[in-house]
């Protein structure tokens, strides 16, 4: 059944929608999935044809049951509209956001693009979402069986000049998700979004060190993932590594977000020239994320709980990432390219490598390669 579906995907589904407008279409399937998964029967269907989740891939971390190992990663759900319909499909979490304090109604269009030679999309959103208080009321009322985790990113609104402005605006975020009783399972912390009108830059690490002075004194219920760049050398990522790690408050990193070279050899000149602005996801991030994923696990073992995002389209791209250090994996163009069941396809074929290479249980796959 997962192969049938593909196959209507790639020959019927894929090239109608790809003749709309890719932001069109993706708020088409935001509000598709918020409207399927609010019916108990078709949570019900779906879930008979897609769910398996094998005992194999479930693991305990950060406190948390992941009965899967992927999860969908910030970007796709802004408006809290998934989180009930995703497990269906067989995702083990997802992510809302980025969200910031104040609404944003994204950057001038085109905010997303297709390159599909290079696999890959192109996203200048800047942060498009309704705001924190607006999410917070949806998520009071949402009912999930999966693991669900809050992106805070610093408002992009132009109203922030200083690091200091930026600071005090996610560090209100924050405080905003931790004031009332909710039931998203953790956050990530995105210090790493290029799309954005101010030039405040985490990525320095007194930066991010004067950051997270300031949310480790919030003494956050759940954990915190810093969603990390991979577009900075190995010093300086290493750099940012010593920055993070002697706070307590951050359980874990994701490596990582959007490429920003345009020339990057994965990507088609042609294809890339039709937009001005704009940074790319998919295959183009595929290698760095690998190769970040593996120096943070070699530098600190087991200080990190490290989440591996970037250019996932199949079970071997997802176990290169586990093999390199991730305990859990992260996506979305490849949903875009493959269709929704890939990940089920994931769940399905990832036993089989993890057997192939002796492991019983997913826990003991991460960072086998290094
Ligand atoms: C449409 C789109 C919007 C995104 N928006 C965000 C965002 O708001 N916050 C964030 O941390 N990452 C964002 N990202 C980056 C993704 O979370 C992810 O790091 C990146 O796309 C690499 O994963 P992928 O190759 O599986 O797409 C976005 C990506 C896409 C494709």
């Amino acid at each position: 059944m997962i192969n049938f579906v593909a196959i209507v995907y790639q020959k019927i589904a894929k090239p109608i929608f790809f003749k709309f407008d890719a932001e069109d279409v993706h708020i088409f399937m935001l509000n598709l999935g918020e409207a399927m998964g609010n019916i108990a029967p078709v949570r019900l269907l779906t879930s008979m044809l897609f769910a398996n989740k094998p005992p194999i891939l479930s693991q305990k971390v950060a406190g948390l049951n992941f009965k899967s190992p992927l999860g969908l990663a910030a970007g796709f759900d802004y408006e809290a509209k998934l989180p009930r319909f995703l497990p269906s499909l067989g995702f083990g979490f997802t992510t809302i956001g980025t969200i910031t304090n104040h609404s944003y109604q994204g950057n001038p269009k085109p905010r997303l693009g297709r390159l599909p030679k290079s696999k890959s999309l192109l996203v200048n959103k800047g942060f498009k979402n309704p705001g924190a208080t607006t999410i917070i009321k949806k998520i009071a009322t949402i009912h999930t069986s999966i693991p669900f985790g809050i992106s805070i990113g610093q408002t992009n609104n132009g109203s922030l000049e200083t690091i200091s402005d930026a600071i005090a605006d996610i560090v209100s975020t924050f405080k905003h998700f931790e004031s009332k009783p909710l039931p998203h399972t953790h956050y990530e912390l995105n210090i790493s979004c290029p799309n954005l009108h101010t030039h405040l830059d985490f990525y320095q690490p007194k930066n991010s060190t004067k950051l997270l002075v300031e949310i480790q004194k919030l003494k956050l219920s759940r954990p915190v993932f810093i969603k990390l760049p991979i577009v900075l050398t190995d010093s300086e990522f290493s750099a940012l590594l010593r920055a993070i790690s002697p706070f307590k408050c951050v359980t874990g990193i994701i490596v990582g977000n959007l490429q920003t070279n345009r020339h990057h050899p994965t990507i088609d000149q042609q294809e890339v020239a039709r937009f001005s602005r704009g940074n790319f996801s998919g295959l183009p991030t595929q290698a760095r994320s690998l190769e970040l994923i593996s120096l943070a696990y070699k530098q600190y073992d087991n200080r990190f709980i490290i989440i591996g995002c970037g250019g996932v389209f199949s079970a071997t791209d997802a176990y290169n990432k586990i093999a390199a250090g991730a305990s859990l994996i992260q996506l979305i163009t490849g949903l875009i390219y493959q269709g929704p069941q890939l990940v089920s396809q994931i769940n399905h074929d990832l036993p089989k490598i993890l057997h192939h290479h002796g492991f019983s249980r997913i826990a003991d796959a991460v960072g086998s390669a290094n």
